[in-house]
């Protein structure tokens, strides 16, 4: 049995959930004021026996206990399943085999967190802080903020860390190895920060890496950051992601900002997926930390920068990390899909940063961000603003920086008109570019090499979905054949986690990286099960057949769901509310494609005919 099945088996999903919402019986279920939405009536509900909860009110979702966890905490999947697996009391296997180097990095996260605990009540409680509280109040940051950042203050002191430190069993040298304590020209040691403000620096994980730490009486540099450490790298790190994943994933759309306090003052206006590059220009490793959360991306650009070099070069880094191609797939509930890969700008208002915006008018970054132009929109004024487009030269150069990017937009309208534009612009015939763009996009077997093979283990649970997912994960020509699969098509817990990190990615690095430890076996178990099918053909067939039935299957749970809720009306006599909740439930059952239904239909008649 695996972790997951272990906790989902030990932890009665009523107790998780009645941490955090007033459950009411109701027949052999439970009910209560949804917790993710405001209501008046209650329009969630937990089915033990099930082990799921679903809110029939504006939510419309439901899910398994990782999937409340998650939510409610807004954290990944990992962190759900080390969260349950603790309450459950189930030893997760990938903690015991902790390699020498795992150790060496705990240490210093131990280190780093203990600093952080260090200079934050310093910041609260020193006398000696005033200077850096009253800078956070003249701000406007709150203590909510303050708090929830676990801002600091490095004392003005030689070696007060160090002796803190010390005295709570660290080695000198494990300090030194973490960036916080240096050595002195000609002997001796001190702390490196002194008399600022401090900002931890979290990974994705929310393990304290670093410290970002701003001067406070206009000593240079304003800034002072860890030093490349073990732990510390800051082209790896977004400043903010430890709190802003679970907004990013949930909104499907990332910002990414410079500074620190850009991040707090976002954070403290309600706009929590808001992130900093801490100034330097973003990074491929950046950028990957963000696709595993969605494939929207918005960067905000100070206006004075926007043009320059290091500026371009990130956001070349940026396109071309978001540039695999996804086909242009309706949204499973008609909306826009949130697949095509989205990346915007916003241009700053002249000399002012996100920090300042919202603070003056927090609605005014709303309208930045509902406003933000497309990357090539952005790319055409920055290559044509420093091109003399009226010789040859400029114009091969315009072509040659512009064309690459435009071939890889997915969508052909869109792509025909930015074609179009540049045609305009250099005067080139617009078929001449098209057919240069065309050489420039990466066939379908390009794109078809990336497979990884590894070693196989374990019995699947849920077959189909497993079979579909193996499918989906060994022949990636089918992606474009998926589009009527949902997560919620998946049951198991693993299962319904590859799909989502599938869905994001067509790379299979960057899926196992996204995917949390625990999953890779069963990833792997997929990756290199046997399909005995060969034809594209046989493989498409075989994908919809799949789709079909796991559709099947999907409102099946629904109509289970159904009629415990009827059967519960019955009982209970408030037949009408609960109706209501029955029909909207089974519109959005219903909802994903006439023809899917069409199907189910055909099916069960096939099947009553065969009986009969
Ligand atoms: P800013 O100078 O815009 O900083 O640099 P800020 O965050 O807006 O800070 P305030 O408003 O002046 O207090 C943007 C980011 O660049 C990095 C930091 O991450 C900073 O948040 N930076 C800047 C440094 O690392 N070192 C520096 O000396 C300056
Ligand atoms: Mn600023």
């Amino acid at each position: 049995m695996s972790a997951i099945d272990e906790i989902k088996q030990r932890l009665d999903i009523v107790d998780v959930v009645s941490g955090y919402a007033t459950l009411q019986k109701s027949g052999r279920n439970f009910k209560a004021l949804c917790p993710f939405h405001t209501e008046k009536t209650p329009s969630f509900f937990v089915f033990p026996e099930r082990g799921s909860w679903h809110c029939f009110g504006s939510c419309g979702t439901g899910g398994d206990i990782f999937s409340f966890v998650m939510k409610k905490e807004g954290v990944d999947f990992g962190a759900a399943l080390r969260l349950l697996a603790e309450r459950a009391g189930v030893t997760l296997v990938a903690k015991q085999k902790e390699s020498a180097v795992d150790k060496e990095a705990e240490r210093l996260y131990l280190i780093n967190e203990a600093a952080a605990q260090y200079y934050h009540h310093l910041l609260l409680n020193a006398k000696a802080a005033e200077i850096a509280r009253r800078h956070l109040t003249e701000r406007g940051i709150s203590k909510e903020t303050i708090d929830s950042f676990q801002l600091g203050f490095s004392p003005d002191s030689w070696d007060a860390l160090c002796q803190h430190l010390e005295g709570r069993g660290y080695k000198r040298d494990e300090l030194v190895s973490a960036g916080l304590v240096i050595a002195k020209e000609g002997g001796g040691f001190r702390d490196l920060f002194r008399n600022r403000l401090m900002i931890p620096i979290r990974n994705e994980g929310g393990r304290v890496v670093g410290f970002g730490a701003r001067a406070l009486d206009g000593t240079t540099p304003k800034y002072l950051n860890s030093p490349q450490t073990a732990s510390f790298n800051k082209s790896g790190l977004l400043y903010g992601i430890d709190r802003a994943k679970g907004a990013i994933r949930e909104q499907g759309l990332a910002i990414i900002v410079e500074g620190y306090m850009d991040v707090l003052a976002a954070h403290q206006y309600g706009m929590a997926n808001v992130v900093a590059s801490m100034g330097t220009s973003l990074t491929q490793k950046q950028v990957g930390l963000i696709k595993r959360l969605t494939r929207n991306l918005t960067l905000a650009l100070d206006a004075d920068a926007a043009g320059d070099q290091a500026t371009l070069r990130g956001l070349e880094v940026a396109r071309q990390a978001f540039s695999e191609r996804i086909a242009a797939i309706p949204d499973w509930l008609g909306g826009t899909s949130k697949l095509q890969g989205n990346l915007k700008v916003i241009l700053l208002p002249r000399g002012k940063d996100p920090d300042e915006v919202i603070r003056e008018r927090p609605e005014d970054w709303r309208r930045l961000i509902d406003e933000a132009s497309p990357l090539t929109d952005y790319f055409f004024k920055a290559v044509t603003s420093r091109l003399d487009l009226s010789n040859e030269g400029g114009k091969s150069v315009a072509v040659a920086q512009l064309l690459p990017l435009i071939s890889e937009i997915a969508d052909s309208v869109e792509r025909e008109l930015y074609l179009k534009r540049l045609s305009q612009l250099v005067g080139v015939d617009e078929k001449t570019l098209a057919g240069k763009a065309a050489q420039l996009r990466p066939t379908e077997r390009e794109r078809a090499k990336r497979a990884v093979s590894l070693p196989t283990t374990q019995a699947p649970s849920h077959p189909l979905e497993e079979y579909c997912l193996a499918l989906l994960l060994q022949r990636p020509g089918l992606r474009d054949r998926s589009v009527a699969l949902s997560p919620d098509y998946f049951e198991g817990t693993e299962n319904r986690e590859l799909f989502l990190a599938w869905r994001n990615t067509h790379d299979a690095e960057i899926l196992r990286q996204s995917l949390d430890v625990s999953l890779h076996e069963h990833l792997d178990t997929l990756m290199t099960r046997v399909l005995p099918l060969a034809s594209e053909r046989e493989l498409e067939t075989a994908l919809a057949d799949c789709t079909r039935r796991l559709g099947e299957q999907r409102l099946r749970r629904f109509k289970a769901l159904e009629e415990m809720l009827i059967s519960e009306a019955e009982s209970a006599g408030d037949k009408n509310v609960i109706k209501e909740q029955v029909e909207t439930l089974l519109q959005k059952a219903l909802e994903p494609t006439a023809q899917l239904k069409d199907l189910f239909e055909k099916g069960k008649r096939a099947r009553k005919g065969a009986r009969q």
